[in-house]
């Protein structure tokens, strides 16, 4: 088993469909379409502040982001505005994590974050799934005001760890994580929930599983 394992947050532990399916009656017949377009959106800020570098956090990019949707898919119901970002700060965590997350710690890896989220959300996520005592670190782009899938942001596992990239298992539900972590130099498992078509084959992940119970056996 590989020393370090490295979880991407929003989507591969936590549920980032959550929130909207929570509140799902109020947000209107096209609550999952606002949802899809709310993620889609905050994914394409990410992209484009990275790669300006007009760095805002992505607490405020998940806001923009969903200020979008509900102005482009009509009659969604702008009053769960409010709700939705409450849901939002304390998703779901996905049915398996504590029982991986306890497996890999019982094995002896290390295990951490890394994700786009700003530290506050991540704290309130992390707290809200209490998984946090299962994760020895929980690093945020933040400091580098920056987002993935830059290398710069993926090293600062390498520096916190003082391990080479390959020492990395590093799990992502995002095809595009996956492809940068890959990159990088990291051993990556796409964890492909919804059955996603592959993608960037030149950038491929060593592993796809369909959610993260058998990790612990790759
Ligand atoms: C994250 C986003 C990409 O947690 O889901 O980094």
């Amino acid at each position: 088993m590989l020393p370090v394992f490295v979880f991407d947050a929003y989507g591969t532990l936590f549920d980032v469909h959550a929130a909207v399916r929570h509140h799902a009656e109020a947000v209107g017949p096209d609550a999952d379409r606002l949802s899809a377009l709310w993620r889609t959106k905050q994914l394409e800020y990410s992209w484009t502040r990275a790669l300006s570098g007009e760095y805002v956090d992505f607490w405020r990019l998940t806001e923009a982001a969903l200020d979008y949707a509900f102005e482009k898919i009509p009659g969604t119901n702008r009053e769960t505005r409010e709700e939705l970002l409450d849901a939002y700060r304390t998703l779901d965590a996905y049915p398996e994590v504590i029982d991986v997350l306890t497996r890999l710690r019982d094995a002896g890896a290390k295990t951490a974050i890394l994700s786009n989220g700003s530290p506050g959300m991540l704290e309130l996520a992390v707290r809200a799934a209490k998984i946090g005592e299962l994760l020895d670190d929980v690093i945020s782009v933040d400091s580098l005001r920056t987002y993935k899938p830059l290398p710069v942001v993926y090293e600062q596992v390498t520096t916190k760890f003082r391990v080479f990239p390959d020492a990395v298992s590093f799990q992502s539900s995002n095809r595009w994580d996956v492809a940068g972590a890959s990159a990088f130099g990291f051993r990556t498992v796409w964890i492909n929930r919804t059955g996603e078509p592959e993608e960037y084959p030149d950038m491929a992940p060593a592993a796809t599983l369909s959610d993260l119970n058998g990790l612990d056996t790759l």
